[in-house]
């Protein structure tokens, strides 16, 4: 037997300023995005923003229902639009930012699984890397590619 360990690289960065143009563009896009999440039930906003390969910038925002299940979170919703209108461009990048009460949060929101899966089935569509980045009012978190927020990537392909 053999006791094994991953290692997950990221990087902090302790505000948008230290961030480059592209990064700071999408992340401050993500954040504004907050602004049409519809989340009658959990009050916990959330907005994301899609960058594809020739820069178009595609948001999304989470949309709650009455029957639960029936909502979508707004990593999703950014991505499933953008791979409804630009089904030729690649997603290189995602930000996502949320916060209770559409206040952005101290710490980052990070993505349930299924937004994760749904990144890598993206990432693996393009064959590109697609970095993800989690933004706060204190802190962002990016992870270059989607690998180092879901390990051991299911790939039926
Ligand atoms: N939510 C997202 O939009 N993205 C996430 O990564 C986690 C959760 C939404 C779903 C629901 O509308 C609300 O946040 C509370 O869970």
């Amino acid at each position: 037997m053999i006791r094994k360990k991953l290692d997950i690289a990221y990087t902090e960065y302790s505000s948008m300023d230290e961030l480059e143009h592209a990064d700071r563009e999408l992340a401050l896009a993500a954040v504004k995005a907050m602004e049409n999440s519809y989340s009658p039930y959990s009050h916990f906003h959330v907005g994301a923003a899609v960058r594809l390969s020739d820069g178009t910038i595609v948001s999304g925002a989470n949309q709650e229902n009455a029957a639960y299940p029936s909502g979508l979170c707004a990593e999703r919703a950014a991505m499933f639009a953008a791979g409804s209108m630009y089904p030729d461009r690649d997603m290189l990048s995602i930000a996502v930012a949320g916060g209770p009460g559409g206040k952005l949060a101290g710490e980052p929101a990070t993505p349930c699984g299924a937004c994760r899966q749904v990144m890598a089935q993206y990432q693996l569509k393009s064959g590109h890397p697609m970095s993800v980045l989690l933004v706060s009012d204190s802190r962002i978190w990016k992870f270059d590619r989607v690998d180092d927020i879901l390990p051991f990537i299911f790939d039926s392909i």
